[in-house]
């Protein structure tokens, strides 16, 4: 096994990334995958979202594991790794990594140290979910670099064209600087209200300004009030509401990354012939 690594980004807040985390995490759980899922985000949600209340009592989080990656300290086989009951593994976070933005400016290689310790547990998963923090900065450059691609949750109502470019750009120097094999899985149009049958439209505009540089997921997310309860339930919305529409959209969306994993598969053997 050697993970393949998605980063779920957008530095806009409240689009669905940790929503969208924890349900492509536990899908891809269901149907078998080793998952790692990495809270990189100083708030936590993650953690929560996955029954963590109070991610600040947690002894050893990301900010732990990468404070001792930038101070060679040895790290334990699984340290600091949460097993959450839905079958997917969690590296929470909270607070403390806020401290993490600042020591990394001088740290030598300060891009790659996020992926220096994923390299190192890469071999036992088959995924690793980077739930990013809605900024730019350096905790999300090592998200990016640490990837085999990202995807993008953009709130159809509100699509932020400039705020997009802005995180395009920002994956483009990633590209070039640092991690050139960075892909872009898609765009995941989330909470769309089919009342105002907008996602169309929205996924129309994002392709005509995109082409075919950027594709958008065939999936909608749709809106629901029983998404937003599973956070505070510490459950994926396929235990608390299975037989619901976002359920079977975050279904849907598994199969779509499924897909795209075993055509990369596909195309790097392909090339090795
Ligand atoms: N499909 C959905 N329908 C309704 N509410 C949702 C949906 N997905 C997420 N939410 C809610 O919207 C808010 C923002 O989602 P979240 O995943 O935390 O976004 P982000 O991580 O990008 O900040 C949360 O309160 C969440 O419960
Ligand atoms: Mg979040």
């Amino acid at each position: 096994m050697n993970a393949k690594t998605i980063a779920i980004a957008n530095q806009k807040g409240g689009v669905g990334k940790t929503t969208t985390c924890v349900n492509l995490g536990v899908g891809l759980a269901q149907v078998g995958k080793k998952v790692l899922l990495i809270d990189a985000d100083p708030q936590g949600s993650l953690s929560i979202s996955l029954g963590n209340q109070q991610p600040d009592k947690l002894p050893i989080t990301l900010a732990t594991i990468m404070g001792k990656m930038l101070t060679d300290t040895p790290i334990e086989q699984g340290e600091g790794i949460l097993h959450h009951h839905e079958g997917v593994d969690l590296l929470p976070a909270n607070i403390e990594l806020s401290g993490m933005e600042v020591s990394l400016i001088n740290a030598m290689s300060r891009e790659t140290v996020l992926k220096q310790y994923l390299d190192t547990v890469k071999k036992q998963y088959d995924f690793i979910l980077l739930d990013c923090m809605p900024s730019l900065g350096m905790l999300t450059i090592n998200a990016l670099a640490a990837s085999d691609s990202v995807i993008i949750p953009v709130q159809a109502q509100y699509l932020p064209a400039k705020g997009l470019e802005q995180l395009l750009q920002t994956i483009n120097k990633v590209r070039k600087q640092i991690n050139p094999k960075l892909n872009i899985d898609g765009i995941l149009l989330t909470m769309v209200d089919s009342r105002l049958n907008f996602a169309k439209d929205i996924s129309t505009l994002l392709r005509d300004t995109y082409g075919r540089k950027l594709k958008v997921f065939r999936t909608d997310i749709p809106h629901s009030v029983r998404a937003a309860e599973t956070s505070a339930e510490g459950k994926s919305i396929f235990a608390h509401d299975p037989k619901g529409k976002v359920a079977d959209a975050y279904r849907e969306l598994t199969k779509e990354v499924l897909k795209i994993e075993k055509l990369r598969q596909k195309h790097k053997s392909d090339i090795g012939r």
